[in-house]
């Protein structure tokens, strides 16, 4: 039958990393096994004190009925002590925290939230696809600024036109930066805040997914700078190795969180009682954490040191378990990124155009690039760097 679609639905191209499957698929198909830097989800298990916190609660939680729509209280207890022990920010657990079914759902339905048909929202390319997402579904247009090398990768708030920043009703950030693994500083904050301020713009920061990854100096939180028109999404995905409980939290501005519950109370009913009571421990413990740092640091500089000798771009990270890796002189990044999925090398990794949109000056700025997500084990990173080394 002939369905009908709704336009924002039929507007959406595949997700990117489904093309990725199906590269990979390819591979298996010809009984190849590649190593796969392709998505970013981790593949190290949940830390086991995490994984019996979840059991002990599944196990002692008699309950019925559906859990608190905007989180238990010693989860956003939690939450609270963990913005203030990290970034010394505080936070009203009842007012200016709000518990989420992970970040991906929630960047995406914060478009619900202040969008209208026609609205516009700047949105930084490269970046999580929610955002504009979320902005498209609500029948918002989002105006796409590009995050180059030349500016660190930040965006470049001053190149925006005024009348754009103007008529916008929000601005959105993605820093510790998927993928370019940017991070600002608290100086480019506050002039990024006082800049958005200037034109009346709520900032949503996606900042939380990769805030604890970092190689150098610890990343900032934007609410260091100000609460006032900032909300904040955050998420123990990647910080806890947590992808699969599906938990995060909303804080900053009450009135904006306030918003925030309003819109949620119509989305869905809560987050499952043993995920906050897993995500109690995993916030208070550091140390595992840390662990993680380092081994993402080990792959790191295994795979950096293979792209440098075989001559390509310095492109060292500062934070996040990617790596935005300029492609060869004379290559663009799909052609980079098809030569490591020939069957002699078999890397798969993601071409920047696919995660990067044509941005306000009709340029992709992921043209030159790939992603690569630190996912394989050390023994495979080490591998890739081989057969880095070997085929070119
Ligand atoms: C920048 C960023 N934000 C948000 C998310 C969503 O994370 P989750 O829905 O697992 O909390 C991701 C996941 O990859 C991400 O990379």
């Amino acid at each position: 039958m002939n369905f009908p679609i709704s336009r924002p639905l039929s507007d959406t191209p595949p997700y990117p990393f489904a093309e990725v499957d199906k590269l990979v698929a390819n591979l298996k198909a010809q009984n190849i096994t590649p190593i796969d830097f392709g998505v970013g989800d981790p593949t190290s298990p949940t830390p086991d004190f995490i994984v019996q916190a979840a059991q002990k609660s599944l196990a002692e939680n008699t309950q019925f009925g559906y859990p608190s729509n905007f989180g238990n209280p010693n989860f956003r207890e939690a939450a609270s002590a963990y913005m203030k022990r990290s970034f010394g920010v505080a936070l009203d657990m009842d007012r200016e925290i709000a518990v989420t079914n992970g970040s991906k759902e929630a960047v995406f339905h914060y478009g619900f939230c202040h969008v209208n048909p026609g609205d516009t929202v700047i949105v930084p390319t490269p970046g999580y696809p929610s955002m504009k997402n979320g902005v498209r579904f609500a029948g918002g247009t989002p105006f796409y600024v590009p995050l180059r090398e030349e500016n660190n990768f930040l965006i470049d708030f001053e190149s925006i036109p005024d009348e754009v920043a103007d008529k916008a009703v929000m601005i959105w950030t993605q820093y510790p930066n998927s993928p370019t693994g940017a991070s600002p500083s608290l100086d480019w904050y506050r002039k990024f805040y006082a800049w958005a301020r200037s034109h009346d713009l709520i900032i949503a920061a996606d900042e939380g997914c990769y805030i604890d990854i970092y190689f150098g100096d610890k990343p900032h939180s934007i609410l260091e700078v100000a609460k006032e028109g900032v909300i904040t999404f955050y998420s123990l995905s990647k910080r806890n190795n947590m992808t699969n409980y599906r938990i995060g939290w909303v804080g900053g501005d009450a009135d904006l969180v306030g918003i925030f519950k309003k819109m949620k109370l119509n989305v869905d009913s809560g987050v499952i009682n043993a995920s906050q009571d897993a995500a109690i421990v995993a916030l208070e413990d550091e140390d595992h954490v840390a662990s993680m740092r380092e081994e993402y640091k080990t792959k790191q500089d295994i795979l950096l040191s293979a792209f440098r000798d075989i001559g390509l771009p310095e492109c060292l990270p500062d934070s996040t378990f990617y790596v935005w890796q300029k492609a060869p002189e004379g290559m663009t990044g799909v052609d980079f990124a098809k030569k490591l999925l020939s069957p002699e090398i078999a890397i798969v990794c993601t071409p920047g155009a696919w995660i990067s949109e044509l941005d306000f000056e009709g340029e992709n700025p992921g043209e030159n690039f790939v992603r690569f997500a630190l996912m394989p084990t050390l023994e495979q990173v080490e591998q890739a760097a081989a057969l880095l080394r070997e085929h070119f």
